[in-house]
């Protein structure tokens, strides 16, 4: 198995996506975002500036806790694995306009152009994934619209993540990010400068295989409730961040992105269903709860972190009735 390369501007590109998504579930895009490389190049300046603040300082934004999800959170206060030390890593998450709540802007960073470049590439990306899902509209032969029309009120999360240079001691087991699989609809991936570590479980073997690096590339990923919503055609596949270059930092930038909680996630192939119709809210519930009880996810404090933000803030739990 081998991570495909592929050219978003190729008129094969739908036909190549078929075949990494039924596969390995993992891919990586090449002139997808060209247009935008220098707010890229423009972001990772600000990017590495943010990481160089004294702690104290970051931490005066700091992370919001499950419920928001957003904001600064420092080195191996996450942990992938369960059994596992901490994840050798420092992040920051931020959303679109209309659910950023403004606190968890870095006040104390003095980069007054942190905030708006931060949104404009959060618009991007977002503007991206709706390329994407046009694309995975034509290969199930969908009209077109069907997915974008069921994301434009979804939801997503920008987060950047920072694995610095470390000296100190690397604990047995510790990796800059545990092995997983993502929640919801697709993740979309940016890496810059990178010196790799990320890699994709052979579906078939177990082993694990390099993602390559490619410049001003993307990485696009299914998650677990876009496979369902396949009919299971589509793969949700285990990845993890190994520690390659433990003396260089590596920076990445993954976007989650997720439909609105009242999408009715119900087999959109031609194939007979395999799963029953769920609505996206009632996945995710489903799943977490799947999390605590599966061994090798017990006490996952990132599953459940996620599930729990997934159900609190992006899909909030509907207030009582009356
Ligand atoms: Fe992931």
């Amino acid at each position: 198995m081998t991570i495909p390369i592929i050219d978003f501007r190729s008129k094969d590109c739908v036909n190549q996506m078929y075949d990494a998504y039924t596969t390995v579930g993992f891919a990586v895009f090449q002139n997808v975002y060209d247009e935008w490389l220098d707010d890229f190049t423009k972001w990772k300046i600000l990017m590495e500036e943010f990481f160089l603040l004294p702690t104290d300082v970051k931490k005066l934004n700091t992370y919001s806790g499950v419920t928001e999800n957003l904001g600064y959170n420092w080195l191996e206060e996450e942990r992938l694995t369960p059994t596992m030390p901490g994840d050798l890593k420092e992040s920051y998450n931020w959303v679109s306009p209309d659910r950023m709540q403004e606190e968890y802007w870095p006040r104390e960073f003095g980069k007054p152009r942190f905030k708006p470049q931060a949104q404009k590439i959060e618009r991007i990306a977002r503007l991206l994934s709706y390329e994407f899902l046009y694309k995975f509209e034509e290969m199930f032969s969908l009209p077109k619209g069907f997915l974008v029309e069921k994301h434009v009120d979804g939801s997503a999360t920008m987060r950047m993540i920072h694995y610095p240079k470390w000296e100190g001691e690397v604990k047995e087991g510790q990796l800059r990010g545990g092995s997983h699989t993502d929640y919801g609809s697709i993740t979309l991936l940016w890496r810059f400068d990178d010196v790799g570590g990320l890699q994709v479980e052979n579906r078939e073997t177990g082993e694990w295989e390099d993602v390559p690096v490619v410049e001003n590339s993307i990485v696009l990923n299914v998650a677990d409730m876009f496979s369902r919503w396949s009919n299971g055609i589509l793969k949700s596949t285990n990845h993890r961040v190994i520690n390659t270059d433990m003396a260089q930092s590596r920076y990445s930038m993954p976007y989650f992105v997720d439909p609105g909680r009242d999408v009715m996630i119900e087999n959109f192939t031609n194939q007979p269903d395999k799963f029953e119709p769920i609505s996206a809210y009632e996945y995710l519930k489903w799943r977490l709860a799947q999390s605590y009880n599966d061994d090798t996810y017990i006490e996952n404090q990132e599953i459940s972190k996620e599930g729990e933000q997934y159900l609190n803030t992006i899909l909030p739990i509907p207030s009582k009735k009356v």
